[in-house]
């Protein structure tokens, strides 16, 4: 059967990857440690700090998270609550505009509760300063009365668990950073770990995914397990068209023609971070650029820039992040079959 050729990039909407597919996600999401797929050494020692915290009655101490979009901050956050058999509550730094914001959740939360504040380098001051003691003697300052009357009084609140997720460590204050017991900082998914959560999301899916399949989708997901489950369900979507009907196999023809058609290349980059790279090499002879300037440049914004594409691409080796911004290297020329020599050959 022909196949219409989609919009370029259909599904895989630049900034969009950073946020959740929708409520479909919600079934793919692992609720417990066992589900939960690689990061194995942080998943150990978590395990170890969570059946202590239990076995004392006590709340597990503060728990920070570092990493790129995608990765299982959120995820990871929930099964903590999870295994520890408590509330879960979720906000995040933007959301928390006052300080009767914060006060309202930590004075109603029931002990031991995992309280998940997502994007915490955005924290307003005032906010992060009642943390502060919130976090170190389970207690908030309260300012009551006006003028000279008022006077500030300490409220007890329930033991909680901080649960804070950042994709930007380097912007969260020390003093914020230093009370967080636990630090969990993410990486990118290895191969045999990207296999099996394509395997398990198949499973929850209900559809069939050959081996040979799972594994070049696996290799073209920038080892990040948002990235794959979107691309199974855009595969699912390409595998139904093709006429298998309700229960779809994916095959390794069927992913090949899929990520051609997605322009997704054997690396796992998308058209945009080709872009990206291209920009660097045209308009700044390989660079080094300004983040601020190169964002301007590729249609983007910084944080996108800096959060979602720049940290795979250094990580696979196309780009590096120095003080004076940001170059290509040469593997960036060769995956594009542009020539390097103009302009870097000695004259
Ligand atoms: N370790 C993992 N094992 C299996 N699936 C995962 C894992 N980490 C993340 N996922 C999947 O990827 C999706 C994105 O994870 P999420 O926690 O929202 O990332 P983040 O909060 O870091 O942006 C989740 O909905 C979940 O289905
Ligand atoms: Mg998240």
């Amino acid at each position: 059967m022909e196949v219409h050729t989609p919009e370029p990039n259909a599904g895989i909407v630049h900034a969009d990857i950073l946020r959740e597919e929708d409520n479909r996600d919600l079934m793919l999401r692992p609720q417990y440690l066992s589900e939960f797929v690689g990061q194995a050494g942080m998943k150990e020692n978590l395990n170890v700090f969570i059946q202590a915290a239990k076995a004392r009655r006590e709340a597990l101490d503060h728990l920070f998270l570092i990493g790129p979009p995608g990765l299982g901050k959120t995820t990871l956050a929930q099964v903590v609550a999870h295994e520890l058999g408590a509330d879960f509550k979720v906000t995040s730094a933007p959301a928390l505009e006052k300080a009767k914001d914060l006060a309202g959740i930590l004075t109603t939360v029931a002990e031991n509760t995992v309280f998940f504040i997502d994007e915490i380098h955005r924290l307003k001051p005032v906010i992060e300063e009642m943390l502060y003691i919130a976090m170190e003697d389970y207690e908030l300052d309260w300012i009551i009365g006006q003028g000279p009357s008022a006077r500030t009084i300490r409220i007890p609140i329930p033991p909680f668990t901080l649960v804070g997720a950042t994709t930007k460590a380097g912007n969260v204050s020390s003093p914020l950073i230093g009370r967080f017991g636990i630090t969990c900082r993410f990486s990118f998914y290895e191969q045999s770990d990207m296999e099996a959560i394509l395997r398990r999301s198949a499973g929850i899916l209900g559809v069939t995914i050959d081996e040979d399949a799972a594994e070049l989708l696996a290799s073209s997901a920038r080892g990040t397990p948002r990235v794959a489950n979107r691309l199974l369900r855009r595969m699912r979507d390409f595998a139904q068209y093709r006429g298998y009907g309700d229960s779809p196999r994916i095959t390794r023809q069927a992913v090949t023609e899929g990520l051609a058609r997605l322009e997704i290349d054997h690396l796992g980059l998308e058209k945009h971070d080709r872009e990206i790279l291209r920009i660097i090499i045209e308009r700044y002879n390989g660079g080094p650029v300004g983040a601020e300037t190169l964002a301007i440049s590729v249609g983007e914004a910084v944080d996108t820039l800096e959060d979602y594409y720049e940290p795979y691409l250094i990580q696979i080796g196309l780009l590096q992040r120095t003080p004076r911004g940001r170059s290509v290297t040469d593997f960036a020329y060769k995956h594009l079959g542009l020539d390097n020599a103009a302009g870097r050959l000695p004259l």
